[in-house]
């Protein structure tokens, strides 16, 4: 007999960045920094992304696009590879998002590609650990647990290998 099964997703939705702490507030402000220095020619949609570390320690990236479109890469990723390679044994506790406008204004909130969604995952399987995602817009803010959220029933190491931890 087939059945239907459901997915539900949850996540907090808050309306001034005031209601989080001061530390998630530092790091909204630092993908947003971020955002400024993404390279955008193209598409002129500057992308910034923040990772706090275990230590508290924060990673900046921002998008980087080519002439060769796909040789482009997000925000997301840019800023996970520098913390990988330059913190490898420091673990991503929250991820921040934002984008800014063409006038460098704060930009409506956005959910990272599905490429950066499956990088995220990747990153949580490594540690074993959800890594928290703010995904942060001039007038709201949406705080995620972990990717699970926005990439469920996904591919990682555990489907790759199912007999191995
Ligand atoms: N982009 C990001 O950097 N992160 C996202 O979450 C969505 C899209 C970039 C890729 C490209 O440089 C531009 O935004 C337009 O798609």
């Amino acid at each position: 007999m087939s059945e239907i099964k459901n997915i539900s997703i949850s996540f907090r939705e808050f309306h001034n960045q005031n209601e989080l702490g001061a530390e998630d507030q530092e790091l909204i402000e630092a993908s947003v920094e971020a955002a400024r220095s993404a390279y955008a020619p193209y598409s002129l949609f500057r992308v910034g992304a923040a990772i706090r570390l275990e230590s508290g320690r924060i990673v900046r990236g921002a998008n980087v696009e080519n002439a060769a479109f796909p040789s482009g890469i997000c925000a997301e990723r840019t800023a996970l590879a520098a913390a990988i390679t330059n913190y490898p044994d420091d673990r991503p506790v929250t991820l921040a998002i934002s984008a800014i406008s063409v006038d460098g204004s704060p930009a409506e909130q956005l959910t990272p590609c599905g490429n950066c969604r499956q990088v995220i995952a990747e990153e949580e399987s490594r540690w074993s650990r959800q890594i928290r995602i703010l995904l942060a817009g001039k007038n709201k803010i949406l705080e995620l647990d972990g990717i699970g959220q926005l990439l469920p029933l996904q591919f990682n190491r555990s489907s790759l290998r199912p007999d191995r931890p």
